[in-house]
């Protein structure tokens, strides 16, 4: 299956990993970085570099797993690594791994010699329906996540939706909340097509990637469109804050963070209460929490949340739900209503 992205320049092509030389035309002699991490590289390398072993030289760099790797000393090594190897422009790199591994080795072909050309092998769900998409390339900073970065576009998207396989329940479980997201910011007819199926296939995955491209796409017309793919993560970067991003899996945080995005709406007689139970149900059945199961120093949280970078104001800025497929946005959401959504998910 292959999802064209208009107006964009590049495709997403959902085949075997083993078949990644039939889309990209390059020249012999080609040097290719394979941007990994051990256990992922061990799994899927072999089988990525088959199809380039004749004509090109390929050089594996493994990097360790994790949020933590996501740094510039990383990218610095990295870059150590492709000028002792004379890398030039007209060589590649591919980022075989999930949205650490891809973020990073995007923001490396961004910033080497101003620009290097890059390919995506995503494998998780989450950088396959998200992190892969549209482009956003970065790193941590000490002081804040993802504060450092570039916007920058592969050559190529490549999803081998079977290395899903081998991806633990719970990160596979992390990536189903944005599907969910999607469906409800934008589909009501794919959220309805989750309620009847859950499995994750290659249609699930290209309906995301299509409807992300869509909305990011239309942000360069519509100013802050693109600030809808931020449904349920005001509360979600709270809670991940509030537990020092170690008790929660970014995709648990994200459907705690929807339901009471979904409660919010309806307190404000935007979603019928029918639609709520609706979310909570299919949020249930893709075994994501909707309960908080620790107990919330509510003037804590208040605090968290008012410094995230992006409130303006002492007015908290929400997405919330019109219906199922609709959003709007709001920006004068007291926090007892906040407060009321988490004591909700008690
Ligand atoms: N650029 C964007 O637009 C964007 C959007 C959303 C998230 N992100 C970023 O994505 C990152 C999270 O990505 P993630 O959830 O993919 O996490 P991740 O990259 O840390 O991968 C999760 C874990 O799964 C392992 N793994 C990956 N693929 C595997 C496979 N096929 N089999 C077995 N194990 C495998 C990894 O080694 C890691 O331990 C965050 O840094 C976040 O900021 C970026
Ligand atoms: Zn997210």
């Amino acid at each position: 299956m292959k999802v064209l992205l208009r107006d964009n320049s590049y495709d997403i092509i959902f085949a075997s990993l083993s078949e990644i030389r039939n889309y990209i035309d390059i020249p012999a002699k080609t040097k290719i970085l394979i941007l990994s991490s051990p256990k992922i590289a061990k799994l899927y390398y072999p089988k990525l570099i088959a199809s380039f072993k004749k004509d090109c030289h390929t050089f594996l760099y493994n990097l360790p797993p994790g949020e933590k790797t996501k740094t510039l000393t990383s990218v610095e090594k990295v870059y150590t690594f492709l000028i002792q190897n004379n890398f030039s422009r007209n060589d590649l790199i591919i980022a075989l791994g999930g949205g650490v591994i891809g973020d990073l080795a995007g923001f490396i072909a961004a910033t080497y010699l101003r620009g290097i050309n890059y390919l995506q092998a995503p494998t998780t769900l989450l950088a396959q329906v998200d992190s892969a998409v549209a482009g956003k390339t970065g790193v941590n900073h000490p002081l804040g996540k993802n504060l450092i970065g570039a916007c920058y576009q592969p050559r190529l998207v490549l999803i081998d939706k079977t290395t899903l396989s081998t991806l633990p329940q719970t990160e596979l479980r992390s990536g189903l909340a944005e599907v969910i997201k999607y469906a409800l910011i934008k589909d009501h007819r794919f959220f309805k097509q989750l309620e009847d199926d859950l499995t994750i296939s290659n249609k699930m995955i290209a309906k995301c990637c299509l409807l992300k491209a869509r909305i990011v796409q239309k942000d360069e017309k519509e100013n802050n469109l693109r600030i809808i793919l931020n449904f349920g993560h005001t509360i979600a970067h709270m809670l991940e804050a509030y537990t020092g991003y170690k008790r929660f899996f970014h995709g648990e945080a994200v459907a705690l963070g929807m339901l009471a995005a979904a409660y919010i709406s309806m307190k404000r007689n935007q979603l019928s209460a029918q639609d709520y139970q609706r979310i909570k149900k299919l949020i249930t059945r893709a075994n994501l929490p909707v309960k908080i199961d620790f107990k919330i120093n509510f003037q804590r949280a208040k605090k968290i949340m008012l410094h995230d970078k992006k409130v303006k104001t002492n007015k908290l800025h929400f997405v919330l739900l019109r219906r199922i497929g609709d959003t709007s946005i709001a920006n004068d959401i007291p926090w007892e209503l906040v407060q009321d959504s988490l004591q909700n998910l008690k």
